[in-house]
């Protein structure tokens, strides 16, 4: 397993791009799987868990060319073709579907697998074998598939059925879980709609349109028509924002950082962490905002201002969820966070409540453990020290965020979980790092 040693810094300064939207990626791929004709998407995320959901649509008769560099006015895009096979046209699987570490790829799949009439086995790495299905089963079964996983945990097995609309409000905040019930929604005779108490990520609802699916958004819900007909079309991904804040946090972190993102998803439900920035002191500018596929992008410019104490409950969570681990390396710098309600990190790619102080306090960092958050108090200066990412790709990058302020060189253990969603991430640190 791959260790990496990180250096101090005394300040991060660099124009850069990041890779494209892990998120959004998942959603255009299928979306393409089940439209009529070719979609072609530039910009596609490099991660392996991208990569999960083209194998997996791949082992379900959908043809795919690509990921392949195609150069663009930025930096070098990763373009990928897929053949749609038309709505409810997936092949039976020959074998198990293997998602790899990628929640994302197994609950969306689940939604458009539960409404094939087929029977399909979804399973992944040790760490998405031991995170909660209950969520998806429980609305997709209501809509008339039968989903099953022993003890609640992955492999997951679907027979899938001629499924019904339903209206449904999820019980926790997950944008994973009403994206199942929508791609679902998609494939059954009605209506569906989702109702949410606190606003997650919205890239699907986002999405339909552009693919030609007519939905409609109400205070907190959103409706969508089943049986309707996809339409494939040329998509581009914006930048990660999510990994944009590895970059934004550094650059708030260190005096005298400068930080320029370019072509970064700007989408609202996804850069709460920007204000978050600006209250505790970093100047941030966005540039140049621009909209395709109605995903708002542009440029992200941060710059150090200060590391004011920062105290966040559970309305502020969903917002912010991906973004909590940074946030906490951020706090080391000289700031405080205190961080509650946000029980749903316990069922992350590693439990990142525990992992995360675990790996703070290894660096030498003060981090109190609680039920449903931490406290992070960046009182002393970090020495260094080493970290394990417990196979955890967000939290190798928060320690790397946090180890840069160490007095001492500090050593991040199983650092390859980058590959998840930011390959190469260790290089551009090196490169962006001075002093
Ligand atoms: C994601 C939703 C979030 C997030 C994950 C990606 C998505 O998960 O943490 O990284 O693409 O829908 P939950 O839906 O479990 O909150």
């Amino acid at each position: 397993m791959a260790s990496i040693v990180v250096r101090p810094a005394a300040r991060v300064h660099g124009r850069l791009t990041v890779p494209g939207d892990k998120s959004i990626s998942h959603r255009y791929a299928l979306l393409a799987a089940l439209a009529d004709g070719s979609s072609t998407i530039s910009g596609y995320g490099p991660g392996a868990d991208c990569a999960a959901t083209l194998a997996c649509l791949a082992a379900l008769g959908v043809v795919i060319e690509g990921p392949h560099e195609a150069p663009d006015e930025h930096h070098d895009q990763r373009v990928v073709t897929i053949q749609g096979r038309g709505i409810g046209g997936l092949a039976p699987p020959a074998a198990t579907l293997d998602a790899g570490n990628s929640g994302t790829t197994l609950r969306l799949l689940s939604g458009v697998l539960a409404g094939h009439p087929f029977d399909s086995v979804i399973t992944g790495d040790r760490s998405l074998r031991q995170r909660p299905m209950r969520r998806i089963i429980e609305p997709l079964s209501r809509m008339g598939a039968n989903l099953s996983a022993d003890h609640d945990r992955p492999p997951i097995v679907i027979r899938g059925a001629a499924l019904r609309g339903i209206d449904f409000t999820p019980p926790v905040a997950s944008a994973q879980v009403k994206t199942a019930v929508l791609l679902a929604g998609l494939l059954a005779t009605g209506e569906t709609t989702v109702r949410e108490r606190h606003p997650t990520r919205d890239h699907t609802e986002r999405a339909f349109p552009v693919f030609g699916v007519e939905a409609t958004r109400h205070a907190g819900a959103i409706t969508v028509q089943g049986g309707r007909r996809l339409r494939g079309t040329s998509l581009t991904v914006p930048g990660d924002a999510s990994s944009a804040a590895f970059w934004a946090a550094a650059a708030a972190a260190l005096p005298h950082s400068d930080v320029t993102l370019d072509d970064v998803g700007l989408n609202p439900t996804r850069i709460g962490y920007l204000s978050l920035l600006e209250r505790i002191g970093a100047q941030v500018e966005l540039l140049g905002t621009t909209e395709t596929g109605g995903e708002p992008r542009g440029s992200l410019r941060v710059r150090h201002g200060g590391n004011a104490r920062l105290d966040l409950g559970p309305d502020d969570i969903p917002g912010i969820i991906d973004e909590l681990p940074v946030l906490a390396a951020l706090a080391t710098h000289g700031g405080e966070l205190r961080v509650t309600g946000a029980g749903e990190l316990r069922h992350k790619e590693s439990d990142r409540i525990t992992a995360l102080a675990a790996g703070l306090r290894g660096l030498g960092g003060r981090v109190d453990e609680m039920e449903d958050g931490f406290h992070v108090f960046g009182d002393r200066r970090l020495q260094g020290g080493t970290a394990d990412a417990a196979g955890d790709h967000r939290l190798a990058m928060a320690f790397a965020i946090a180890a840069l302020g160490g007095t001492h060189p500090s050593e991040i253990h199983n650092a390859e979980a980058v590959d998840i969603s930011y390959p190469g991430f260790f290089d551009v640190l090196a490169s962006i790092s001075q002093g």
